[in-house]
């Protein structure tokens, strides 16, 4: 009876059917899009920390403001993500409790540090830009809930992506000190965006079944090349120069010259497993700044649950 279930389970997802949340799923399927979905989550929350590092020193009311707005966007994303997260069966507190204590991974590039108001424009057209890259394909995944929170998050991560970008383009056409704190900026956060899409294909191991239950549509290195050459003119059009003197343009040989791609060297996988394995820059800040966070809002879940007890009481008298 279980082997029907499955096989009338990828039926449904074979044709393009939404699966949702009180619908029969194999136990696999929930697993893996409870692990996804709530490191996606915990890369939102963990991903308003380094930003967050600048807002009291943006340059002007207007960079503050719209950095601010960015800021609060991802806190929401979070709150989209864990909320689809729990239509799984998972609690919110059980999640919190894995980011806090360190057993649940969040996105690697949020443990690089931002060191200069550069950065701030570098993550919001390298960093925002990889994640609707990888983003855009989640609003059709196989889940109703995770692919419908997607759109909204796809349509604010594209307004992010063009304040970094006008910041960078701001800094590049200022003076040669600004154009260099943008160079500077994109040598540090290129090599650790391209990281963002996971392990080369060959060494993804959840790929091949995400990819047959269409949680994944195109694999790491395949959303990788495509943020590429999306990304080459980008920086072309700014006068920056890509921190890889193995990039290159190689033409499509047997098509018509028009769907060539970029050509990039080597990835430091290392330095992307020692990141993941907790020993990046930052990995031990941003745990603990979240730590510190939950511990001193704990005076505001106390006051919520008695509110709601008080009303509970006041609604059975
Ligand atoms: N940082 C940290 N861990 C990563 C990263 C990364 N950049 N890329 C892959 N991993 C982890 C995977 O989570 C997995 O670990 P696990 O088995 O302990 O869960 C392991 O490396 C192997 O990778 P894959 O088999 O390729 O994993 P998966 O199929 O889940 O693909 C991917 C990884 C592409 C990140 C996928 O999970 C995904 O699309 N997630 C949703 C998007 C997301 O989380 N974005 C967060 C950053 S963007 C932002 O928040 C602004």
């Amino acid at each position: 009876e279980e082997l029907e279930h499955e096989a009338r389970f990828q039926a449904r997802v074979d044709a393009e059917e939404r699966i949702e949340a009180n619908d029969w799923m194999p136990a696999a399927y929930r697993k893996t899009l409870v692990r996804q979905i709530s490191q996606h989550a915990h890369s939102e929350i963990i991903g308003m920390l380094p930003e967050g590092n600048w807002i009291t020193r943006a340059p002007s009311l207007r960079r503050k403001a719209a950095l601010l707005a960015k800021v609060q966007d991802e806190c929401g994303h979070g709150l989209y993500l864990y909320a689809a997260a729990e239509t799984l069966g998972v609690s919110r507190e059980e999640l919190t409790d894995q980011l806090l204590t360190g057993k649940a991974k969040y996105s690697s590039i949020f443990n690089y540090p931002t060191m200069s108001w550069a950065d701030i424009g570098a993550i919001g057209w390298l960093v925002d830009g990889a994640a609707i890259m990888n983003q855009i394909p989640l609003c059709r995944c196989s889940y109703g809930p995770y692919a419908r929170a997607m759109i909204r998050v796809c349509k604010e991560e594209s307004f992010h992506q063009r304040q970094g970008y006008e910041i960078m383009l701001t800094l590049c056409r200022g003076s040669e000190e600004q154009k260099a704190m943008a160079q500077d900026a994109l040598n540090r956060w290129w090599w650790p965006c391209l990281m963002m899409f996971g392990p080369p294909d060959a060494a993804s191991q959840h790929s091949d079944q995400s990819t047959k239950w269409k949680i994944k549509r195109f694999s790491n290195d395949e959303l990788r090349q495509k943020f590429v050459d999306a990304t080459v003119p980008q920086a072309q059009f700014l006068g920056l120069t890509l921190p890889d003197p193995e990039l290159r343009f190689v033409p499509d040989e047997g098509g018509d010259g028009t769907t060539g791609h970029w050509h990039y060297g080597q990835i430091d996988w290392d330095e992307f497993k020692q990141v993941i394995a907790g020993n990046g820059p930052c990995n031990r800040d941003r745990l603990a700044a979240r730590n510190k966070a939950h511990a001193e809002g704990e005076w505001v879940r106390e006051a919520a649950m008695a509110h709601a007890a008080k009303r509970q009481a006041r609604q059975q008298a």
